[in-house]
């Protein structure tokens, strides 16, 4: 006897875990619970698109995933159904969604993503009276309503792994090495495989940097014989403005595309500034793509069983999250409100400065 009719979803970038996620929630909620789930394709889309785009998910049908990058269910992030573009024209879908929703007799949705993706789903759930259960996903590590995210400690094994490549090759060339990683506006991906990598001097959007003192980083390091530098930018890094100030928040994203991106800027600052020459390398969508690290399988796996629960215990309107090492809810609504940016003033970026790790700005 079915007890549940539940959909899933995955929402936004994806993040390797998405289909640990998928198999915890169809092991737990199927083969124990005798729920009944269903896979929407593409985010919301599979449910507005006629015909649907759906399918039931078994026990059965969800093998092998756990190890498995990417998501079986496929994902979009640009599928807003209060906003959806359609060439020139900007439609709610919603309707669609709802009646898509009524006709699969779903009790609620379960939805894994990241803030713009909860953020709907909340919508969803106060403006169309859909009961909505959020799981949180990003490689950025930014929201602050749960310690970690899965999907993070697999891109900080990627940037880690091509900041261990990039030395060998940077020393050998004396060359002053960039590499920009991931992340958006906050800096968690660049500070920690910074750290673990190695890294000479780290650039982060939280620190807006002084050029003057990333050059006399590198100028040091070849007084000592180090001929080479490693650089580890996060893409949403800029200079500090003339009068030392941060690019406001709002124009960054402009003056980025403009400069063709963090680590072609930084390079144009330093031109003139040092004598060595300089390489860069953007890891863009390696740092996504593969297999989750045991770790995030482990985060991924508790917050599908822990999404589970919570429909169990009808929190409809929650986010399943893991803080202080407990698996628990959070109200969307607060999940959805605080980005979690890189503490300037925390433990991590005192342990970079502590060994001689260079921010671009003093403390
Ligand atoms: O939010 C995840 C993320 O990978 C960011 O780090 C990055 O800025 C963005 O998504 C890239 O998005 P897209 O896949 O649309 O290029």
């Amino acid at each position: 006897m079915v007890t549940r009719r539940v959909g899933i979803l995955t929402g936004g970038g994806d993040a390797p875990g998405l289909n640990a996620v998928i198999r915890a929630v169809v092991k737990r909620g199927v083969g124990q619970l005798g729920w009944e789930v269903l896979g929407i394709e593409d985010s919301f889309n599979g449910l507005m698109d006629r015909p649907m785009r759906t399918h039931v998910l078994t026990p059965r049908s969800c093998r092998g995933l756990l190890h498995r990058g990417g998501t079986l269910l496929g994902t979009t992030n640009r599928g807003d159904p209060f906003a959806f573009a359609t060439g020139t024209d900007v439609v709610d879908r919603t309707p669609q969604l709802v009646e898509g929703f009524q006709d699969h007799r779903l009790e609620g949705l379960i939805v894994i993503g990241g803030d713009g993706t909860q953020a709907i789903a909340l919508r969803l759930m106060r403006e169309r009276g859909i009961p909505v259960v959020g799981v949180p996903k990003t490689i950025d590590n930014d929201l602050s309503a749960t310690d970690r995210t899965f999907g993070f400690q697999s891109a900080v094994d990627v940037a880690t792994d091509a900041l261990d490549r990039l030395h060998t090759t940077a020393e050998a060339h004396e060359r002053v090495m960039f590499l920009e990683v991931m992340g958006r506006d906050a800096g968690h991906i660049a500070l920690s495989a910074g750290i673990a990598g190695g890294a000479d001097v780290i650039l982060l959007p939280e620190i807006a940097y002084d050029p003057n003192r990333i050059a006399a980083k590198i100028r040091r390091r070849q007084e000592i014989g180090r001929l080479f530098t490693v650089v580890v930018i996060a893409e949403g890094a800029l200079p500090a403005l003339h009068d030392g100030s941060a690019v406001p928040l709002e124009e960054r994203k402009a003056r980025l595309r403009k400069g063709g991106g963090a680590a072609t800027i930084a390079m144009a600052q330093l031109e003139g500034r040092i004598e060595a020459e300089m390489r860069s390398c953007v890891l863009g969508h390696l740092q996504r793509g593969g297999s989750p690290v045991p770790s995030d399988r482990i985060l991924a796996t508790q917050l599908g069983v822990g999404g589970v629960d919570l429909v169990e215990a009808g929190c409809w309107g929650q986010m399943v999250c893991l803080r202080n090492g407990h698996i628990e809810g959070v109200d969307l609504e607060r999940a959805v409100s605080e980005y979690r940016l890189v503490d300037v003033k925390g433990q991590l970026l005192r342990t970079a400065r502590a060994v001689g790790i260079e921010l671009g700005a003093p403390e």
